[in-house]
């Protein structure tokens, strides 16, 4: 395990007040501040945020603005109004760094996970600032990518085909939450996502990007898109750091046989990344993380274009719950 970042602020004392919710009105310059800062902070101790609704409480008495998740790849549910169970992905899955939805144009701004009930074994909660990468990217790679664009491929199996697929299983159905087919091409296009059919699977194309985004605040130019996260070989990638061998086998047979069932990051024009490019952003993402422990009632405030964040596997049982949120005023 890397070492545990020391310069989280803590604000242990809002757990001692009556009011959380007010104390957290009467701090929000300082956390927003320290937010801005620094990309990462821990709220140590916060006991009632384990409370879904004290949770949403919150981070509107920190003056942000509450987002769904419409159109998000995790699979998730909505614990209650803007709260979510921070993810249903197997226990032996790590969860690899990235900026959550940065595959879109308008990726959430902030993102905020408290921690309900920890793992018994493993199951911290890694991140990474990503301010690092401009000194780690090759410049010929950058330069390609910021030549060519991003887009994301993602093939969203019909619930009856959602087990054929190798890694993340998530039906569109369950992603646009509706049964309708009409209904979820009318979020693509109000979210202004190309989309089609083959057969019963839906085909999404997400958003254009640059690789590098403007920070909404700072005007910082930062490295933030998941061109290391998707694809076969960053998946394949993935399982082997888990030793999850079923896993390899299923991606490797699909990447050879079935390949319209895995997604694919691919340029702006369509053409999915070649696999070394994706190898080397791979790693060069991963050797970022660093791992933060969280106990209960402790609240993880991450800037999403300063920080990503991931998770370590683990064993028993682990709750976290998230928000995402823009800066709002
Ligand atoms: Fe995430």
């Amino acid at each position: 395990m890397k070492g545990e970042i020391d310069d989280l602020s803590c604000f242990s004392h809002l757990s001692k007040a009556t009011k959380v919710q007010e104390a957290f009105k009467e701090a929000s310059c300082e956390i927003r501040e320290q937010l801005l800062r620094q990309g990462a902070i821990v709220l140590k101790g916060i006991a009632p945020s384990r409370d879904a609704r004290i949770f949403e409480g919150i981070m509107n008495s920190l003056n942000f603005d509450l987002r769904d998740y419409v159109g998000g790849s995790s699979p998730r549910s909505t614990v209650k109004g803007k709260v979510m169970e921070a993810t249903r992905t197997p226990a032996d899955w790590s969860i690899i760094l990235h900026q959550e939805m940065a595959y879109v144009k308008k990726l959430p701004e902030v993102i905020a996970f408290v921690c309900v009930e920890p793992a018994e074994n493993g199951g911290n909660s890694t991140i990474g600032d990503m301010r690092q990468i401009n000194n780690l990217t090759k410049e010929s790679s950058l330069n390609l990518l910021q030549k060519r664009g991003l887009k994301l491929r993602r093939t969203l199996p019909s619930e009856e085909r959602v087990k054929l697929k190798p890694g993340v299983k998530k039906s569109w159905q369950e992603t646009f939450s509706t049964s309708s087919r009409l209904e979820a091409e009318l979020i693509c296009k109000a979210r202004g996502w190309e989309y089609e059919w083959n057969s019963k699977d839906l085909v999404l194309w997400q958003d254009t990007i640059d690789p590098m985004r403007k920070h909404p605040i700072t005007g910082a130019s930062i490295w933030c898109n998941q061109a290391h996260f998707w694809g076969a070989t960053a998946m394949i990638e993935w399982a082997k750091l888990d030793n999850r061998k079923g896993d390899i086998q299923e991606l490797t047979k699909a990447q050879k046989e079935n390949s319209n069932l895995l997604e694919a990051m691919c340029f702006g024009d369509g053409e999915p990344l070649p696999d070394e490019l994706s190898f080397e952003l791979f790693h060069m993402v991963r050797g970022l993380e660093s791992d933060v422990h969280l106990n209960s009632g402790d609240i993880l405030l991450l800037d999403n274009f300063q920080f990503s964040h991931g998770r370590r596997a683990f064993s028993g049982n682990r709750k976290n719950n998230v928000i995402i949120a823009n800066w709002g005023k």
